[in-house]
């Protein structure tokens, strides 16, 4: 497990965007595996930045982590929605080989269709991965088992909670999601997590140098021969093994 530290959020976000571009710059028939969440919307800001520059998204395939169950695909909330907002409505990428699990369907259809997918045209070369402050990864809550594939799952009251502020007053958040599995994210080629601010600060020191445990489903990349995490010193603070990390620059390696 490689971890960069970035002073601040928007240069951990510009070092991430930085190795994507990187990737599809060498490799631009990549399949690349693609998260949500606040903490990607300035990666996916600079992507498009970088698209507007020349870089070309139109040969690669993309696969999205998750979508909660019971959400249309046009609900502000749906990660359908969000993907079409922050990213795919602005850069070249194909939308027929953008793949995001259904949420408006059967979940256990939906799950089987996606690992079917995912086989077909996988394996995935760079999964990019956000961090939930429970130690999550896609929706794979704590307690997910490590050899976990894409199902419908519960989501924990923490994770409803951080999600609430993103619905309206009286709606009701969505209570069970479509993930990838823990053993279907670390098939990736390459693992790239992002995670900045003070509240993932205990889930990356559990992740980075606690045990590997469901408890904390992000651990599990301790295993992956190729996962890099991207903090900023807020979600660093509290590592204790400082000297065994590195500075982020802008450039992949
Ligand atoms: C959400 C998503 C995750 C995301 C995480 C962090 O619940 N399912 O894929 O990485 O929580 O979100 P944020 O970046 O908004 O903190």
């Amino acid at each position: 497990m490689r971890v960069l530290i970035a002073p601040d959020g928007a240069a951990a976000a510009e070092a991430t965007a930085a190795r994507i571009a990187a990737r599809l710059e060498a490799a631009p028939a990549s399949v690349l595996g693609l998260a949500t969440g606040g903490t990607m919307e300035p990666v996916y800001a600079a992507l498009i930045d970088r698209h507007r520059q020349g870089l070309s998204f139109a040969q690669a395939t993309s696969f999205n982590l998750d979508e909660y169950v019971g959400l249309a695909g046009d609900h502000p909330q749906s990660y359908r929605r969000y993907m079409r907002e922050h990213l795919f409505g602005e850069i070249d990428i194909d939308p027929a080989r953008c793949f995001i699990p259904r949420g408006d369907i059967d979940p256990e259809k939906a799950a089987e269709g996606y690992e079917a997918e995912l086989s077909r045209l996988g394996p995935i070369d760079l999964q990019l991965l956000g961090l939930g402050r429970n130690g999550h990864i896609g929706f794979n809550e704590p307690t997910s088992s490590l050899a976990s594939r894409t199902r419908c799952v519960r989501l924990s009251a923490s994770t409803l909670e951080a999600n609430r502020r993103f619905f309206d007053g009286g709606e009701t958040p969505p209570t069970t999601a479509v993930t990838m599995g823990v053993a279907t994210i670390i098939e990736a080629r390459e693992i790239l997590l992002l995670a900045v601010g003070a509240e993932k600060a205990q889930a990356v020191q559990a992740m980075v140098e606690g045990p590997v445990t469901a408890i904390c489903p992000a651990s599990a990349l301790q295993f992956h021969e190729r996962a890099t995490i991207v903090l900023d010193a807020a979600a660093a603070a509290r590592l204790e093994y400082r000297e065994r990390y590195e500075p982020a620059g802008g450039t992949a390696p």
